[in-house]
């Protein structure tokens, strides 16, 4: 629609040009629904253009008599507009400014998106820990698989078909039985890992995990982790594995670390022995605590790798890493190390 047929120009100052053109003005006023329309409403009905703009331009020609009259019609019309203009502008304004606000809402009671850094956990740098101390003497570090055969778990290390030791090892078998698999009860099949793929002399320290059916104590975890070491080369005896433990614990607890050496039994080291370590700073005071066993390669290990026994030699040990933290690093429970709360791995920082 054009303006002019919108807006016909009128000819004289009537009253009921005057109310035609506030009526159509209001009405527009009143149904504009934001301020853009309210603009264009106000341009239309009050700008220069207007009707009533028009006809107050019609003043001029008005008669002397009649203008006060006249004067005071399209003046107490063009207030209304300009009123109800300036009403409709405030409604338009306090509504634009609430939808703001509520498009712009913060809910001050959702939970925070804030970032956390996490951080390494100890058991983890302690066995990184115990690798550089052995890198440092000029060893190897391998890894096993947690999922193991049998063979490597059991068979290889001289335990028998009916050794109680398999059974006292509590372990969890894997489905279906003919596949012979275990998780691995303890790190010691790295030991003929390591001998069948390397050539000898082997110097190896392997740090992982390991599965028992224990209960989750204080003290104890179904899922841990040992390290494990083993040397085999011409003329080791015992005095080499103590010489090696002795630098071990010093190196990991510090120079007043001491190694006691018990007899103990295990399959695949003969002589083998329980090894204990103290220190005057262990948490809980200065004492013996088992640590893990260790003792010479036994003759039939070696066999089972194709080394001549009256030619080679070898020993080995093997230590928990959660008993080490717990009385090096005075955590008092298990619980702690399993649980996952990174508030515990962050009071370590990045070294242990
Ligand atoms: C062994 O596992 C032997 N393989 C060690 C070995 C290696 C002997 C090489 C000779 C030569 P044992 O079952 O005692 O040994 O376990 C060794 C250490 O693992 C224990 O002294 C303890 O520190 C840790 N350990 C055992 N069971 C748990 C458990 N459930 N939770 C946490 N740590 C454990
Ligand atoms: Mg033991």
């Amino acid at each position: 629609m054009s303006e002019s047929t919108e807006n016909p120009a009128p000819a004289e100052i009537t009253e009921a040009a005057v109310t035609a053109a506030v009526t159509a003005a209001l009405a527009a006023i009143s149904t504009a629904a934001d301020s853009a329309a309210l603009k264009a409403a106000s341009r239309e009905h009050a700008g220069e253009a207007s009707p009533l703009s028009r006809l107050n331009a019609l003043m001029r020609s008005v008669s002397k008599e009649q203008k006060a009259a006249a004067g005071k019609l399209v003046g107490q019309a063009r207030g209304r507009v300009t009123q109800a203009l300036a009403a409709r502008e405030a409604e338009i304004g306090a509504a634009e400014a609430a939808a703001k606000l509520a498009a712009e809402t913060v809910d001050v009671t959702a939970a925070a998106s804030t970032w956390h850094a996490g951080a390494r956990h100890p058991l983890a740098l302690l066995q990184e820990r115990v690798a550089d101390v052995f890198v440092a003497m000029g060893w190897e570090v391998a890894e096993g698989p947690e999922l193991e055969s049998e063979w490597f778990n059991f068979d290889a290390l001289n335990f028998d078909e009916d050794h109680p030791a398999r059974a006292m090892q509590d372990t969890f078998f894997i489905d279906p039985p003919e596949a012979h698999l275990v998780l691995r009860t303890h790190t010691s099949p790295v030991q003929m890992r390591a001998l069948l793929s390397r050539e000898l002399p082997v110097y190896v320290v392997a740090p992982g995990r390991v599965y028992r059916t224990d209960e989750l104590d204080a003290t104890h975890t179904p899922v841990f982790h040992q390290i494990e070491g083993i040397a085999v080369d011409k003329g080791l005896t015992m005095a080499h594995l103590r010489g090696t433990l002795d630098h071990f614990v010093q190196a990991l607890f510090g120079p007043e670390a001491k190694v006691r050496l018990r007899p103990n039994y295990f399959p695949f080291t003969e002589p083998s022995a329980e090894l204990d370590v103290w220190h005057p700073t262990f948490k809980g005071g200065a004492r013996w605590i088992e640590w893990g066993g260790c003792g010479m390669v036994n003759a039939n290990v070696l066999r089972s790798a194709g080394i001549d026994p009256e030619v080679y030699s070898g020993f080995a040990f093997g230590v928990g890493v959660e008993r080490a933290l717990m009385f090096r690093n005075d955590v008092k429970d298990m619980h702690d190390m399993v649980e996952g709360d990174a508030r515990f791995s962050q009071q370590y920082g990045m070294t242990v």
